[in-house]
């Protein structure tokens, strides 16, 4: 091994000067500095993440009142309550601030409110409130309702009911709409193959079939109306068979099918067992309440949606 010498001298090459450490005799190291431009840019960059860590939220510590620093920046928004809010930078006040100063959005908020404000009658003649009905009901419908009534709201026979063919089953009216959105509603017939024999069932089914004019056998559709009339069915659906909407029975005479797969069915057969299938194993199905989910005026948009949709 031999001695490390200590001398700085210059590289008569380069003109570089060396750190003045020697191996081997004559192996030596120059002493190149990082450039200034660099190094300022390095500090910069310490003092520019010093200033963030004290303007914004960063780190986080269990001493701080929220887990973390919240860092000293504001900013002030519109609660829900109109109250003004102030809070340490974050996004979502961020995003809160930016709806309510965006003017597009500022825009979109106030034809809501007109929306919601105006009979529908009128809503419906004026040609920019029923585009902006369609196009921002369609928004909020794909979000929260088309997951079962489908992006068009045409349903699912046998699960969600068809929402534009203008056939309700709690009424169609705005307002029974409205009641239907914001409270729910649950639909329920009782299954009848504990009272109904087969037999009896096959003609119940045989009559509600005529009842929309479906080529039945006469003999046990008669057979099926007595039943109809005198096992309860009448009690719900009224004797005329029409549906009452206080329960979203529904109308058994204008051809349209919620439940019973009649129209999926390919023969007479297949529509008799069909209906009979609803009546032997009855119906529970339940429509979610958005009231708490949705605002006043979300919930009329919806209306006027389905109401220009259902046209
Ligand atoms: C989880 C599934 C589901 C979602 C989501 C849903 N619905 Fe329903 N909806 C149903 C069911 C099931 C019924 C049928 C209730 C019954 O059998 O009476 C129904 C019934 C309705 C009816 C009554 C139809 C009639 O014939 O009277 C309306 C109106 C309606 N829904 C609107 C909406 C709107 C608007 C939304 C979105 C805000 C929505 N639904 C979201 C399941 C759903
Ligand atoms: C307690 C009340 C009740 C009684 C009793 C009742 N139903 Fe229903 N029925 C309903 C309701 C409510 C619906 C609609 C439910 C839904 O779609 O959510 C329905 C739906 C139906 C459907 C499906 C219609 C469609 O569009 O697909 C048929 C068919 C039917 N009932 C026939 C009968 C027959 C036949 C009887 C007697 C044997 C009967 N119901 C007794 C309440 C009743």
């Amino acid at each position: 091994m031999s001695e490390i010498k200590h001398e700085v001298t210059k590289d008569p090459i380069t003109g570089v000067e060396t750190t003045g450490h020697v191996w081997d005799d004559t192996l030596q190291e120059f002493n190149n500095p990082l450039p200034a431009w660099w190094l300022w840019a390095f500090y910069g960059t310490i003092i520019f993440s010093i200033i963030y860590w004290i303007i914004y939220p960063s780190w986080p510590t269990g001493l701080a009142e929220r887990g973390f620093l919240t860092g000293l920046s504001t900013i002030e928004f519109t609660s829900d309550k109109g109250e003004k809010v102030t809070t340490h930078w974050n996004t979502r006040a961020l995003l809160a601030q930016e709806m309510q100063n965006d003017e597009n959005e500022l825009k979109r908020q106030k034809m809501v409110k007109e929306v919601a404000a105006t009979p529908l009658a009128d809503v419906v003649k004026d040609p920019t409130k029923s585009a902006f009905v369609l196009a921002y009901g369609k928004g909020i419908f794909g979000d929260y309702c088309a997951a079962c009534h489908q992006s068009g709201g045409q349903g699912v026979i046998g699960n969600f009911p068809n929402l534009v063919d203008d056939s309700w089953l709690w009424g169609g009216d705005p307002a029974d709409i409205e009641t239907t959105i914001r409270k729910g509603r649950k639909g329920h017939m009782p299954a009848h193959k504990g009272t109904l024999s087969d037999e009896q069932i096959t003609a119940a089914a045989n009559y509600v079939l005529s009842l929309s004019g479906e080529k039945v056998d006469p003999e046990l559709a008669a057979k099926g109306k007595e039943i109809f009339n005198t096992k309860g069915c009448s009690g719900c659906h009224t004797p005329a068979a029409t549906g009452m909407k206080a329960l979203g029975s529904a109308n058994l005479t204008d051809k349209i099918w919620t439940q019973a797969n009649v129209p999926g069915a390919d023969s007479p057969e297949a529509k008799i067992e069909a209906v009979k299938k609803i009546i032997a194993g009855g119906i529970d199905r339940e429509m979610p309440a958005w009231e708490s989910r949705l605002s006043n005026d979300e919930i009329k948009v919806l209306v006027a949606y389905l109401k220009l949709l259902s046209q």
